[in-house]
This record gives structure tokens, C-alpha cells and sequence, in this order.
């Protein structure tokens, strides 16, 4: 049977003892059976889905056995900790069940985040529930409860605890990078967001986890929890996805490829292939749309729900009249090739 994923990697614990974050620098998919074979020999794996802190007498087997399946990165990383006081964990996925520990969170999130999954493709159920609430400081994660003090602490010995936010989710790019992207401010791009080769967020715009690019996009909105940007397209300054975390919307919303939200727009309906939607328009389900022929004549009203999915198409709020409509958008999208460059 093909395991689902593994990973060797960093733990922070808090005063109890508990793991509150992990960081795997080379996480595996689908890993081989003879790796899976070696690695749960080595460590008494039995079966499901475990994180396992290693004993030091571990790392000698486990470097030859990385270093036969070429996982340079994990073999670095037990070379480092056999000299440091860093235990190391090793989380292994033997299914894509909800996950349970805060180790097994950490690896799906950054599975995502490495494009070794894609939005929506991984079982996240409760992970809310499962992660702990983080103050992420110039001296790392602090578990809230010990962030006063761990603030004395700083504080008396003359240095400053800087908290650079507190979320349960840490921003993506103090776990992994992915080549071939820019992010202009890296706070907001949560850990656990997928940008494809191509994507640039620029500094107003936001991925949430389990959200994210296929490939070439430009990014100055709000990419929500759940969302898919298809190839080539583009979501405008203060443009919006609606998610689906708050205010019961189930379906997911995702944009298909050569689509432009404009600046301040936004969409609560998938969009298909080659769509725009005006600057400074919102559309929603239940958004009340006159269909335009290419005349520019209505030809019938429809709720943008109705659209979903469809391809080809141009919203926009009438000018003279107010009216929300839509005609057929035939000339796709020129993305300017210079601002999608990362060389
Ligand atoms: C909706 C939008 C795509 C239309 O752009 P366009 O296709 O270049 O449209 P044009 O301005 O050339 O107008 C084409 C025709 O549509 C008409 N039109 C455009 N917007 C209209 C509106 N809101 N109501 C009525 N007619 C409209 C024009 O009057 C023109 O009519 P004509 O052919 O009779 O002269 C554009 O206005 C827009 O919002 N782009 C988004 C850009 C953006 O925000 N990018 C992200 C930056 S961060």
C-alpha cells in the first residue's frame, strides 16, 4: 500500500512539552515502499499516521537511508542536529485522514505549500481546532500563554520581544519558497498557500492556506481560503474571492484561466476561462445579470449563479443605467509579459 506522505523536520514545543509548530525543509509524497520500508524499521513504525521524535541513536541509519533515496536536504538536516539540542520529528502519513497532531497539520500545510498538493486536493478537516494559537516573534514561536513571560525574560535582560503578528497559521515563506515567485510582503502569504511557477503577490495582495495559483498570475487582492487562480489570470488591487470559512457560501470559488478580476471587483461565482469582471464590481450568486448579445441588446436577465463556471465572459455595472451585465468577452486578457517575469 502507497503511503500518503513523510516528513523529517524541526519541532517547537511549549512549557509542557507539546509541539506547536514544525518546519520539514524536504517533505515527500507518495514516498516509495522501499523508503517507507527502511524509515518504519528503523524507527518501530507500525502503521497510520504518527509523528515520531527521534532518538539520536536514529540519525545515523535514517542519514544512509536518506542519502540512498537522494533526500540531500534530510540527510543536512540530521548532520546538523547530531550536535545541537533540536530534536527532530518524523511524520508519517500512512492515509490522507483529518489531521490529529499539530506535527501532522504543520506537513499537510506545507505539502501545499511545496506544490506537492493543490488546493482543496487535501483532507484538512478541523485544523483550526488542532493548531495553537502563536505569537510568532523576532525569537520564534511562543505559545501565547508564555508570551508575558517570555516578554519579562526579554525585557530584563535589554532586549525587545518583537511579535510580528499572532495567528494560528505563519506566513509561508519562513517555511518553504517556491521558485519562480515574488511576494512583495511576505506577512501575507499564509503557510499554506500553493503559488504556481509565475505568481507574484504584490504587497496589498493575500493567499490564505489551502488557497492559491496554478501558475502565471499577478495577485494585488484577496485570494480566500479554498480558492484556485487558473493560469494567466490576474486579481486586481482590492480584489476579492469569496471563501468559504464565514457566511455559509459552500460552494468554492475558483477563477479558470486569462481571467481579470479588476481593481476593487470581485466575484462570489466561479469563473471559467477568459472572464473579467469591470473594476469596482461585485458580483455575488444572486447578483440579478442582463445578458448583452454582441450587439450590445439585452437578450434576458439571469442570477450570476446561473454563469458559474461559463466561459468567455464580461461583467460589468452599466454606466448610464446601473444595471449589471454581461456580454461575451472574446478578446482574452494580454498579460504584460514584463510583469510576470522573476528572472
Ligand atoms: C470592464 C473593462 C474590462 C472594459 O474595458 P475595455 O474592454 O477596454 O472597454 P473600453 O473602455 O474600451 O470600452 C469598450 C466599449 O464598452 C463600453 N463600456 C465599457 N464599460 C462600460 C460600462 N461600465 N457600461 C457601459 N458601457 C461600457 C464602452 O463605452 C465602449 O463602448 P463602444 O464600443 O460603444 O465605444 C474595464 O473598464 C475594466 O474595468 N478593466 C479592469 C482593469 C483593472 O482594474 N485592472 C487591475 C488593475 S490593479
Amino acid at each position: 500500500m502507497t503511503y500518503f506522505a513523510l516528513a523529517l523536520g524541526t519541532s517547537t514545543r511549549n512549557q509542557d512539552g507539546k509541539i506547536i509548530e514544525a518546519w520539514y525543509p524536504q517533505p515527500i509524497v507518495e514516498p516509495a515502499d522501499t523508503l517507507v520500508a527502511a524509515i518504519t524499521k528503523t524507527i518501530k513504525h507500525e502503521s497510520g499516521n504518527e509523528a515520531h521524535v527521534l532518538e539520536k541513536e536514529h540519525y545515523r541509519p535514517l542519514i544512509e537511508i536518506f542519502k540512498e533515496a537522494q533526500l540531500t536536504l534530510n540527510v543536512k538536516l540530521l548532520e546538523a542536529a547530531k550536535s545541537s539540542d533540536q530534536t527532530l520529528v518524523l511524520t508519517i502519513l500512512e492515509s490522507d485522514s483529518a489531521p490529529v497532531s499539530v506535527a501532522e497539520g504543520y506537513l499537510k500545510l506545507q505539502l501545499l505549500s511545496h506544490r506537492l498538493a493543490k488546493p482543496q486536493q487535501i483532507n484538512l478537516e478541523g485544523i483550526f481546532g488542532i493548531l495553537h494559537n502563536i505569537a510568532w516573534t523576532s525569537e520564534g514561536p511562543i505559545d501565547l500563554p508564555e508570551l508575558p513571560e517570555r516578554q519579562i525574560d526579554a525585557r530584563t535582560n535589554g532586549r525587545i520581544l518583537e511579535v510580528n503578528c499572532i495567528d494560528k497559521f505563519p506566513k509561508m515563506a519562513d517555511y518553504v519558497v517556491p521558485s519562480g515567485i515574488r511576494i512583495g510582503d511576505t506577512a501575507r502569504v499564509r503557510l499554506g498557500a500553493h503559488l504556481g511557477e509565475g505568481t507574484t503577490v504584490m504587497h496589498a495582495g493575500f493567499v490564505n492556506f489551502n488557497a492559491g495559483t496554478e501558475a502565471v498570475s499577478m495577485i494585488e487582492g484577496r485570494v480566500s481560503a479554498g480558492v484556485l487562480v487558473g493560469n494567466g489570470s490576474d486579481v486586481g488591487g482590492g480584489a476579492s474571492i469569496m471563501g468559504t470559512l464565514s457566511g455559509g457560501g459552500k460552494e468554492v470559488v475558483s477563477m479558470g484561466e486569462n481571467c481579470l478580476l479588476g481593481a476593487n471587483s470581485g466575484t462570489g461565482i466561479p469563473l471559467g476561462d477568459r472572464c473579467t469582471i469591470e473594476a469596482g464590481l461585485y458580483i455575488t450568486a444572486g447578483t440579478k445579470v442582463t445578458l448583452l448579445d454582441s450587439n450590445k441588446e439585452a437578450t434576458g436577465t439571469v442570477k450570476a449563479r446561473d454563469l458559474a463556471g461559463k466561459s468567455d465572459l464580461l461583467f460589468w455595472r452599466n454606466a448610464v443605467t446601473g444595471r449589471v451585465e454581461c456580454l461575451t468577452n472574446k478578446s482574452a486578457i494580454e498579460l504584460n509579459s514584463e510583469l510576470h517575469t522573476h528572472n
